[in-house]
Formats: C-alpha cells, sequence, structure tokens
C-alpha cells in the first residue's frame, strides 16, 4: 500500500501537528505530512511546520468571496501537495460540500468533546459549564454538519471540581494528542471502513473491561 501522505489544516498552536510528526518520526504513524495549510498568516503551527522541513501555505479565508471559493483553494493546494487524506488539527473554518466531494471520506477532525455532546467552539467550556463530571475528546470523519461525522474514536477524562476551563483544556490537548495519531494510523493502515453512521476498525474490538468513573466512588 501506498504510504498516506496527510494534509493539515490549523488555524492556531499546532499541538496537535505536533503530535502527528512526534507519532510519524517516533515510527507510531506510517504516514507523511504533505503540508500544513492555515487560514491565519500568524498561526504558530506554521513555525513549527517549517522546523520541520514540512511545507506550508496560507489561504486566508477573507480574501474569497464564498466558503466554497475558500474550500475550492484548500482543495486545489492539497492536491498540489499531493494530499491523500486531509486532516483538521485545529482548524477554525466549517469546510463545505466543495472540499469534501474533493476528498470523499477522507477529512478527518478532532473535536475537543465526546461527541455528540458539545459540538461548535469553546466545547470544553460548554462541558465545564454543563457540570459533566467526565469530558473527552473525539477523532471523526467530516460530514457537511459541524462536528458530527462518523466517529473513528474517543478518549475520555475526568472533570476534577474546581479546575478551571484551561487546566480541562489542556487535559483534553493530551489525550488529543494520543488518540489523533492513533487513528491516523488505522486509516493508513487501511483498516478503517465507514458504514453509514459508524466506523469499523479492523481487528479492533472495543474495551470492555474499562471505565471512568467520576467523581470516585468507593466499592
Ligand atoms: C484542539 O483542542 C482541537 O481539538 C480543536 O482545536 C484545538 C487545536 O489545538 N479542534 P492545537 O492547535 O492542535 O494545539
Amino acid at each position: 500500500m501506498a504510504e498516506l501522505s496527510i494534509g493539515i489544516l490549523a488555524s492556531g498552536a499546532g499541538s496537535n501537528f505536533d503530535a502527528i510528526a512526534a507519532a510519524i518520526d517516533a515510527g507510531r504513524l506510517r504516514a507523511r505530512i504533505a503540508c500544513v495549510l492555515s487560514n491565519r498568516a500568524g498561526a504558530a503551527v506554521l513555525a513549527k511546520a517549517g522546523t520541520r522541513g514540512i511545507p506550508t501555505r496560507v489561504i486566508e479565508h477573507g480574501t474569497f468571496e464564498s466558503r466554497e471559493q475558500f474550500d475550492t483553494a484548500i482543495a486545489d493546494a492539497l492536491d498540489g501537495f499531493g494530499a491523500g487524506l486531509v486532516a483538521m488539527a485545529g482548524f477554525d473554518r466549517v469546510v463545505t460540500a466543495t472540499l469534501l466531494r474533493r476528498f470523499p471520506a477522507r477529512v478527518v477532525n478532532i473535536h475537543p468533546a465526546l461527541l455528540p455532546a458539545f459540538r461548535g467552539s469553546h466545547a470544553q467550556a460548554q462541558a465545564a459549564a454543563y457540570g459533566v463530571t467526565i469530558a473527552g475528546a473525539t477523532v471523526h470523519f467530516v460530514d457537511e454538519d459541524v462536528d458530527h461525522g462518523p466517529i473513528i474514536l474517543q478518549a475520555a477524562v475526568p472533570v476534577v471540581p474546581g479546575e478551571d476551563e484551561e487546566s480541562l483544556r489542556h487535559r483534553i490537548l493530551a489525550v488529543e494528542h494520543r488518540i489523533y495519531p492513533q487513528a491516523l494510523n488505522w486509516i493508513a493502515d487501511g483498516r478503517v471502513e465507514i458504514d453509514g453512521r459508524l466506523v469499523r476498525i479492523r481487528g479492533r474490538r472495543a474495551v470492555a473491561d474499562q471505565y471512568l468513573i467520576s467523581p470516585a466512588i468507593e466499592d
């Protein structure tokens, strides 16, 4: 199987980009990063990619008349860099069918909540304000609805009583950095099948003997 070439879309700090790049370096993700595209010229992720010698391009959404025109420019750039899979990693734009049609079932995202709870922006703040005691992160395929497509992998973390949103954000990020490279590696290995809303990972079974109770209880 040809090596998977990942095009990363990112707008911010790029810690997920770093985790993906580190997993490739460590041999845990058998893929390469084709490019990092950002809609924000000042995004820290661009410098991080540059340091690793990964090609970057800034495509500012504000210079386009419509989301579709922006998505066409993004898809053209991804094609130009030879990306076979698109990984959104802190990309703060909603993508349209224009992009999804160019990469059918080949666009993935990481969301800092246990979907379908807390879709949209500021998911960690939404979770904290709602009072959930278990939060987490989700890697999913992208469809035309925001934070909605078929779920590949999720991780849960307890919400620590009294912690601020920043602390929760960091603890969720730590599991994001574990699960995003793993989900990408399953895709790279050709083990991920989509069946409607359901995703099957060939050769993997759900863990049936582990659970997280939060707050902790006495047995
Ligand atoms: C992450 O929390 C991700 O789940 C969300 O945006 C954040 C990006 O962080 N979509 P980083 O830029 O990868 O550090």
